[in-house]
């Protein structure tokens, strides 16, 4: 797995994803193992979007292998003049590893091209793999295992679904995703899962959570989409995640940031069931995991 580029998550085999999990438990129980793992390793980090989780968590994830980080601003640095593939050429020959955040995927394939160095998708318009990872890494640690289990997706069928819908299947959970209509994941995203898979898209919200263990949402309003909030808002009327929605026993996530009372209600949020805030940490843990795989220390 030393030096592939991780933009989907479909890089990664089965067996690969599952290696990758475990190594993450790993790193999680004992971090002191790993704290030499990346010395002299330089992370770059290009954001074009704002960021509380990721960048955090890979700043501080790298620093706890031992590495240095670089975080640069989109807007504070030459990829607003120069050509995207000179830029990235010339940051790979100063860095180990490039994680960016970008509006288009596209920009992330050509930096991927022009890179000889892992580059990571930090988020895009498409996927949040790193999202994707660290949520099965939650839902292992609170289910015990993936076999049998049901993950039920209520909202926009967006970057957070389409990981989801990627991870989940490559780790064998049963999905399904209600959405309204002209939000819908993407077709060839749900057919590659579905080749793995049980994967069910629907129109309600109570179908498609009937026997889940656990119900996720994210905004209905990604980064970037600001215009046309309110139509938005209108059709996804019936869509907010609310207690009586929810099984009794499953458990509720949400990658954050959240919108309160808007795509969940407090009460979800803030309920005994909610798992939000472990999953933010797993952040950190899951994406240590990815470092030590992509830098070649391990795996
Ligand atoms: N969940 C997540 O990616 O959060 P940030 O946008 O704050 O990084
Ligand atoms: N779908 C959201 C996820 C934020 C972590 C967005 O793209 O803004």
């Amino acid at each position: 797995m030393q030096g592939h580029d991780f933009l989907t998550g479909q890089e990664f085999s089965v067996a690969e994803t599952r290696k990758l999990i475990e190594l993450a438990e790993a790193v999680k129980k004992s971090p002191p193992a790993y704290q030499h793992a990346l010395e002299g390793k330089t992370l770059a980090m290009v954001f074009q979007k704002t960021s509380t989780r990721t960048r955090m968590s890979f700043e501080v994830g790298m620093k706890q292998l031992g590495g240095h980080v670089v975080y640069m601003d989109w807007r504070q640095t030459n990829l607003v003049l120069g050509d995207l593939q000179d830029e990235v050429k010339c940051m790979a020959r100063y860095a180990d590893l490039i994680v960016a955040r970008v509006n288009e995927h596209a920009d992330l394939k050509a930096m991927a091209m022009a890179s000889d160095k892992p580059v990571i998708n930090g988020l895009c318009n498409l996927y949040h793999p790193c999202q994707g990872l660290a949520d099965m890494l939650t839902v292992k640690e609170k289910l015990g295992s993936f076999k049998g289990k049901k993950l039920a997706f209520v909202g926009d069928g967006n970057n957070v679904c389409h990981s989801l819908l990627i991870e989940g299947a490559l780790l064998g959970l049963r999905l399904s995703v209600a959405s309204p209509k002209g939000f819908e994941p993407d077709q060839g995203i749900v057919e590659w899962a579905q080749g793995l898979t049980e994967v069910e898209v629907c129109r309600e919200p109570a179908k498609a959570v009937e026997d889940a263990d656990v119900v996720y949402t994210d905004t209905w309003v990604s980064m970037g989409q600001e215009a046309g909030v309110q139509q938005k808002v209108k059709a996804f009327q019936g869509y907010q995640v609310q207690a009586q929605l929810v099984p009794r026993k499953a458990l509720f996530m949400h990658c954050l940031p959240a919108h309160r009372n808007c795509e969940v209600t407090n009460e979800v949020l803030d309920g005994k069931n909610s798992v939000v805030f472990d999953q933010a940490e797993n952040r950190l843990h899951a994406q240590k995991a990815l470092l030590l795989v992509l830098g070649g220390c391990v795996g």
